[in-house]
């Protein structure tokens, strides 16, 4: 078994956290990367609603004998309090708040005595966050799935923040973990384990779409663009910090480096809604990360946290 600080302090029989993914991540996901011996997240998106995150909390319970986290959006919580009403009442093992500012949420989650996370892109950011009280700081590098500080890539990254937290936190590695090599060179270099997303994006208990799904399988690691042009489509503002990684499409082909122009179009918002709920990959995004080019087949959470952490202990014993 591999054993970390970080399965040490959760209780865990493998390194890995399941990413927090706003519309793939939901109870059945986390609970199945929870009962595989890591532990699973379930993500709350900008619109999610706090019966939703309630819903999802008792039945990742229910399924997962207890252990489960909760992802949100740091920008968005001075917008929706209410999801961080609901994360607390629902009094999850782990929650992250991420992109933008976090301060205000970690008083309320210490005093419940929940265990808090957030996602860095930069080494002085991580600093920031262990000078906050954040005990599990996940270094995020641009290669990730979904949205993120796009700046630097996972190695440069991680390196730069191992060396500055050293031990006063738990250090996790994201972006482009998807296989057991992945894991097995963040625990070299130093991580207590990985957050991994993309990985888990195809698995039978995510919420993806099934056209989805198939995209994601025949996607190659060249197949995704970091852009902010869905979300000027829909109108969710996201700080301009922050871009989300998707596969490239035609609308990503006919937007992206055409930011200004999409801002100013009608009717692009509702052609995007319609494809969506046509499963028009085309027009419609799917968020993955360039770890999509190992997908290859559909398998359980447990087939991956298993075939990710065997096989990183294999490899690990080789040396
Ligand atoms: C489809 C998708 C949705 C995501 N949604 C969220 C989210 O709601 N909250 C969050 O903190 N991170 C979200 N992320 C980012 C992940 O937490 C994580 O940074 C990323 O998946 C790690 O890189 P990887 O995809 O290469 O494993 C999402 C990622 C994906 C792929």
């Amino acid at each position: 078994m591999l054993r970390t600080v970080l399965t040490d302090r959760f209780s865990l029989r493998a390194p890995v956290v399941g990413a927090p993914m706003a519309g793939a991540a939901g109870a059945a996901l986390a609970s199945a990367v929870s009962l595989a011996g890591g532990l699973g997240m379930i993500g709350v998106g900008a619109g999610t609603d706090p019966e939703w995150i309630a819903a999802a909390a008792t039945e990742a319970r229910a399924g997962a004998a207890e252990r489960f986290g909760i992802g949100l959006l740091a920008w968005n919580l001075t917008r929706r309090p209410d999801q961080l009403d609901a994360a607390l009442a629902a009094r999850p093992t782990l929650v992250s708040v991420s992109f933008g500012d976090y301060g205000p949420a970690l008083e309320p989650l210490h005093h419940a005595g929940i265990a808090v996370a957030t996602q860095v892109g930069d080494v002085a950011s991580a600093r920031r966050a262990l000078e906050a009280g954040v005990e599990v700081i996940v270094a995020r590098g641009s290669e990730g799935g979904g949205h993120g500080d796009d700046r630097v890539a996972t190695l440069p990254l991680l390196q730069g923040v191992l060396d500055a937290v050293g031990d006063h936190a738990i250090v996790l590695a994201a972006g482009g973990i998807a296989t057991a090599r992945g894991l097995a060179a963040v625990l070299a270099a130093g991580a207590a384990g990985a957050w991994i997303g993309t990985a888990l994006l195809a698995c039978a208990e995510a919420l993806t779409p099934p056209a989805a799904r198939l995209r994601l399988l025949s996607a190659t690691e060249l197949d995704t663009v970091s852009t902010p042009v869905f979300d000027i489509a829909q109108n969710i503002p996201w700080p301009p910090d922050y871009r989300g990684r998707a596969l490239t499409n035609a609308f990503t082909g006919r937007w992206h480096g055409r930011e200004r122009d999409l801002a100013g179009s009608t009717g692009v918002s509702r052609a995007l809604s319609d494809a969506k709920e046509r499963g028009d990959y085309d027009t419609a995004f799917v968020y993955a990360g360039q770890g999509v080019g190992s997908l290859s087949r559909e398998r359980t959470a447990g087939q991956v946290i298993g075939e990710i952490t065997q096989g990183a202990e294999a490899l690990l014993r080789r040396w």
